[in-house]
């Protein structure tokens, strides 16, 4: 920064991000089903999400992802505005019933069209496409065969995959297997806010362990079919885990959360199978069989880690498993999700996280905020509380690095404003506000300084050239 330059609230000191890597990649993520709309358009059939979203209640306002930020038309829009951000990767969701409507069968040409021309614009805008294969929209048909609690539905996912890299593995290079297995499997089939919408623990279990292998059986089938090298790798949501008190019953509730939102999924992902003690805790054996274990525990070349807040946790005997209640943090700012603004749970839990399980590199693949965002009467969106929100998350990236995480990006959620499943269109995420009624896509504040953190970054790092210093 120069001398001369004043410190306003339009102009603040950028935060001391220099210990992020050279090559540290930044990018925006989104889903298929939050983003795309045109849900009957060129041969997709319904997913479970479609049918959650008629359950009378399921839904805030009764919203559903039918027409959604219709990206599935105005993509070439949405591309120029992540090169107006000046991103260099972009992580997308393809929609498996778009591919293959039924789940299995006969794959639809147009639907794999669309994915394609969407991977040549972005790398024709110099944008790295990340794909990630499964962010929760699986095909109707295949939960009318019995859904995640069926093995065929791991094995169908695999195949699904096979299909998508054949056609998009020359290109694409960066792979995303399953997005945040614990909402598909606790979310989704134990605490019933997420489609398909059960409460049965039984089949949560059953469903994380069909979700577990599916990542590990497409990881397999992505190098198969994939023309160009693959760097591949499942995405987790983790939370750091703070007991409510010392007493001995909420340390041992915090165990027990953290087991069922951290080590559930990293333990057998790194080869420890499943965590004994939350077997115990939930009374079911998940259903491996032969080889699961180690199909599960398929080398990767990275670990996702999506990270929104930390839980505080204390002992509920009388409640669900894991028996333990998230108690919320008084006195702090709070979204409007009304989750903790806790920044520094993203540092500890990317050092732990390298530590413990010592992943090959970790790529923050979503770090977002939602806030009542408001459209002035100029027409621009000043969002100072997302601002301080990214700042300050990049800012625990750069610290973990400085103590020895291998972290080596990190995707904004979200590129535009879009559909919060259960919570509708309400929440807004976007770096980028979307006004639904007619679409207009404006950049807000926040936006432009995820832009001019980039290109400080890049400007920092660019490597001399010798030939031109030599003239
Ligand atoms: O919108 C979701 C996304 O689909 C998965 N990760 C969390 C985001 C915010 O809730």
């Amino acid at each position: 920064m120069s001398p001369s330059t004043v410190i306003t609230e339009e102009n603040p000191p950028v935060p001391d991000l220099s210990p992020l890597p050279p090559d540290f990649l930044w990018g925006v993520a989104t889903s298929a089903y939050q983003i795309e709309g045109a849900v009957h358009a060129d041969g997709r059939r319904p997913s479970i999400w479609d049918t959650f979203c008629t359950r009378p209640g399921a839904i805030d306002n009764g919203d559903t992802g039918e027409v959604a930020c219709d990206h599935y038309h105005r993509w070439p829009q949405d591309v120029s505005l992540m090169r107006e951000l000046g991103v260099e990767a972009y992580r997308f969701s393809v929609a498996w019933p778009r591919v293959r409507p039924d789940g299995v069968g006969p794959v639809n040409a147009a639907g794999l069209d669309f994915y394609d021309r969407l991977t040549d614009a972005l790398l024709a805008a110099g944008i790295r496409p990340f794909v990630t294969l499964y962010h929760w929209d699986l095909p109707q048909a295949m939960q009318d065969r019995g859904g995640w609690p069926q093995r065929d539905t791991a094995e169908a996912f695999a195949d699904y995959a096979a299909v998508v890299a054949a056609r998009l593995g020359d290109r694409v290079t960066d792979w995303c297997t399953v997005n945040e297995p614990l909402c598909v499997a606790w979310i989704g089939h134990l605490e019933g806010r997420m489609a398909p919408g059960e409460r049965d623990l039984g089949r949560a279990v059953h469903t994380a362990h069909h979700v577990l292998l599916g990542h590990g059986l497409a990881t397999t089938a992505i190098r198969a079919h994939a023309a160009a090298p693959a760097s591949i790798g499942p995405v987790l949501n983790l939370s750091p885990i703070d007991p409510a008190s010392d007493r001995p019953a909420d340390l041992a509730a915090a165990r027990r959360l953290d087991g069922h939102v951290n080590r559930w999924w990293l333990d057998p992902l790194h080869g420890r199978g499943y965590p004994t003690d939350m077997v115990a805790t939930y009374g079911v054996e998940p259903p491996v069989r032969g080889d699961d274990l180690a199909i599960i525990a398929t080398p990767t070349d990275f670990l996702g880690v999506n990270y929104y807040f930390r839980q505080v946790a204390a002992d509920d005997p009388d409640g669900p498993a894991p028996y333990a209640r998230q108690v919320p943090v008084p006195d702090v700012p709070h979204t409007a999700m009304d989750w903790e603004v806790h920044p520094a749970g993203l540092e500890r839990l990317l050092v732990e996280v390298g530590q413990e399980y010592a992943p090959p590199r970790i790529l923050v693949t979503e770090s977002g905020s939602a806030w009542p965002d408001v459209v002035a009467a100029d027409g621009t969106v000043t969002d100072p509380e997302r601002t301080d929100h990214l700042e300050r998350h990049l800012a625990a990236c750069a610290a973990a690095v400085n103590r020895g995480a291998p972290v080596t990006g990190y995707f904004a959620w979200s590129l535009l404003d879009n559909f919060e499943w259960a919570y509708g269109y309400d929440k807004r995420f976007g770096l980028v506000h979307v006004d639904y009624a007619t679409q207009r896509r404006t950049l807000k504040a926040s936006g432009a300084r995820y832009a001019d953190l980039i290109r400080t970054h890049q400007r920092r790092t660019a490597t001399v050239d010798p030939v031109a210093v030599r003239g």
